[in-house]
């Protein structure tokens, strides 16, 4: 037998058991030629005690011993002295007295220090080099085991709600998620190629045809965008597609799905249903489709407040149709002049003029450039509608209505981080709801805010003639923390509709066949009506286990150029490879002459 416990096993009711453990040394320290190592594996933490009067030749292996170095140690479990016993350990009551130590491995001096606070101080591309090593931490350990469990619970939830779990093929044609495909070049039909799915989309609308009724998938999804702290080039969904099923459906299995993650995560079981708002009601209430609900500080629409207003501003943006909206930041009177001239900079990335805004002072006095061109009709209203009290500050956005709102939302969430006003520890959840069918892109063309197999609501449906840039969709997000966890739909079924949509997104008749024809030709043949979402689950991890960003919860991740240090990928092939699939190289300059 290699190992009779683990190092995270051994309690008082141990004592003079003889056991055999094997682990890395997490440290070691020699009272005076007697060693103590503290010997560490997944589960725990050991005190191994080699005392030379016990056993020479003990002590004098585990004198040559390093961190890292991997034991095994046989000994015999004795209770440690009553002012020894570690409480924060499980093995804290006892110590293993050693009467052999044998070297494993050796291990050569790690390029940084395992231990959790001073790992923390070290650049997170030199863990990422060797993050076999970092994986070694507890705090590491410990995440991916909540990943896991989480794993388990949503994958026996979906069971028991009768979802089977298929599988959708890697190597396939792109799906529009709205990001850059990754390509794999085809060897056997020259200029072909795979696209690595963005999300498996087409694939479970068209088991939806094929009957499958509920399919479920944790599913990899491949996405070649800008990448951010909550953003990886690869990463997993949940992804869920239900048959003859409307919106009410899907955000009852999610509500569940969502009770069973918060209480497998130890975070107990949020109120069902989860609360719901309209897209419209998040944009104007909090400047965000995904709206942080753990602080208030909602944005006003001061519309009537300032409906005759001598502020020439604010009377200009109401004439043009425009909003004037403000929020008021609670007890934050006190920022910097510093800040603010950082928000105003916000505030003009944004297409404003200027950030108008009003520190409350302790006696209640109003100061800001801009108050002298209030009535004080307008004031009172104005405090009214804010509920203005001394310390806070108002700060003010004038633009068309979505413009304002999003500004607002933007600087909301960046001042009540600042202030420290966003509370840890708590879980706020929401449904976002009829979001529009359209956006508009940079080009001032017509694109699909979700996907363009989302349906519109039926009572907008006619807007799609006259109107539809204004027509919503059936379409939703489930949000938790301002977080953005899941996105789905209710799909179109109708191959002459789902036509139709496509044309107004004024993809050609040849595009429409190459890309989506395989689809319009299942709808055709008796497609049930159907709706789904996917859940980001890596994003899910990260909020369930705490913490900054998304790499922390998956074991190999890639760096913020989508680069996997410690593998070194991606990588150049040797000539022969690219013959064999027929690519020749066109670098651009500056990579050509590196080569
Ligand atoms: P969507 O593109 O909104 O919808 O993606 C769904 C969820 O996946 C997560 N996500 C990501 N997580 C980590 N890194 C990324 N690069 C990344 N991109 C997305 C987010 C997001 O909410 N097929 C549709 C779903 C549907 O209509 O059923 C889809 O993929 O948490
Ligand atoms: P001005 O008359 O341009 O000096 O602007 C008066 C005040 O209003 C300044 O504090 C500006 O920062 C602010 N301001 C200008 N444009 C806007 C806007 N669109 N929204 C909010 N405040 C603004």
């Amino acid at each position: 037998m290699k190992r009779s416990h683990t190092c995270g096993a051994l309690t008082a009711e141990s004592v003079d058991a003889e056991v055999i453990l094997c682990g890395w040394v997490d440290t070691l320290r020699d009272h005076g030629g007697i060693l103590f190592i503290d010997l560490r594996d997944r589960y725990g933490l050991t005190q191994i005690v080699c005392d030379p009067d016990d056993s020479v030749e003990s002590a004098e292996t585990a004198k040559r011993c390093r961190s890292e170095y991997v034991l095994q140690v046989k000994g015999k479990v004795r209770a440690r002295p009553a002012d020894m016993v570690n409480e924060k350990l499980s093995t804290g009551a006892i110590e293993v007295v050693a009467t052999s130590v044998e070297v494993l491995n050796e291990s050569l001096t790690p390029p940084f220090p395992l231990e959790e606070a001073k790992a923390a101080q070290v650049s997170e591309e030199l863990r990422m080099e060797s993050r076999y090593l970092d994986l070694r931490r507890p705090s590491m350990q410990q995440r991916l085991r909540l990943r896991h469990k989480m794993a388990m619970a949503i994958r026996s939830h979906m069971d028991s709600l009768e979802f089977v779990e298929v599988e959708t093929p890697i190597l396939t044609k792109s799906t529009p998620e709205g990001a850059r495909d990754y390509l794999v070049p085809n060897r056997v039909t020259p200029g072909t190629f795979y696209a690595l799915p963005q999300a498996p989309q087409q694939y479970k609308q068209l088991l939806m045809v094929g009957g499958m009724d509920r399919y479920f998938q944790m599913a990899r999804c491949f996405r070649d965008e800008d990448l951010r702290a909550d953003r990886q080039p690869e990463f997993t969904q949940i992804d869920v597609e239900m048959s003859f099923v409307e919106a009410e459906d899907l955000y009852q299995v999610v509500d569940g799905l969502l009770a069973e993650v918060m209480d497998a995560s130890g975070h107990g079981r949020p109120e069902l249903p989860l609360p719901r708002m309209s897209w419209h009601d998040a944009m104007e209430r909090f400047g965000s489709d995904k709206p942080d609900l753990r602080f208030d500080w909602e944005l006003k629409d001061l519309g009537e407040v300032f409906a005759n207003t001598g502020f020439k501003v604010f009377a200009n943006v109401l004439k043009q149709g425009g909003v004037i909206k403000a929020l008021n930041a609670k007890a934050q009177a006190g920022v910097t002049i510093k800040q603010v001239d950082e928000w105003t900079e916000l505030a003009k990335r944004h297409g404003m003029g200027g950030l108008a805004y009003i520190r409350v002072q302790e006696d209640g006095s109003w100061k800001s450039p801009i108050v002298k061109f209030f009535s004080d009709e307008e004031s009172d209203a104005l405090r009214e509608a804010l509920n203005i009290e001394p310390g806070d500050l108002i700060l003010f956005a004038a633009a068309p209505w979505l413009q304002a709102s999003e500004f607002l939302g933007k600087l909301r969430v960046e001042a009540a981080s600042s202030a420290g006003a966003i509370p840890e520890g708590e879980f706020r959840f929401t449904w976002v709801t009829e979001f529009p069918l359209f956006e508009t892109n940079d080009a001032g063309r017509l694109v699909p805010m979700h996907h363009p197999f989302t349906s519109v609501l039926p009572e907008d449906e006619a807007l799609l003639e006259s109107d539809p840039g204004a027509a919503r969709a059936v379409a939703y997000d489930i949000v938790l923390n301002g977080v953005e966890l899941g996105s789905g739909s209710i799909r179109i079924h109708d191959p002459e509709l789902q036509a139709k949509m496509f044309d107004l997104l004024k993809i050609s008749e040849e595009e429409k066949q190459s890309r989506f024809g395989h689809l319009l030709k299942a709808l055709a043949y008796g497609a049930p009506p159907h709706g789904g979402i996917a859940l980001g689950f890596d994003r899910l991890s990260l909020l369930m286990a705490g913490g900054d960003t998304i790499r922390d919860l998956i074991a190999f991740p890639k760096n913020h150029k989508g680069i996997d240090l410690m593998m070194e990928a991606p990588s150049t092939v040797d000539a022969k490879q690219l013959h064999d699939v027929h690519i020749q190289l066109d670098l651009p300059q500056v990579a050509a002459e590196e080569e």
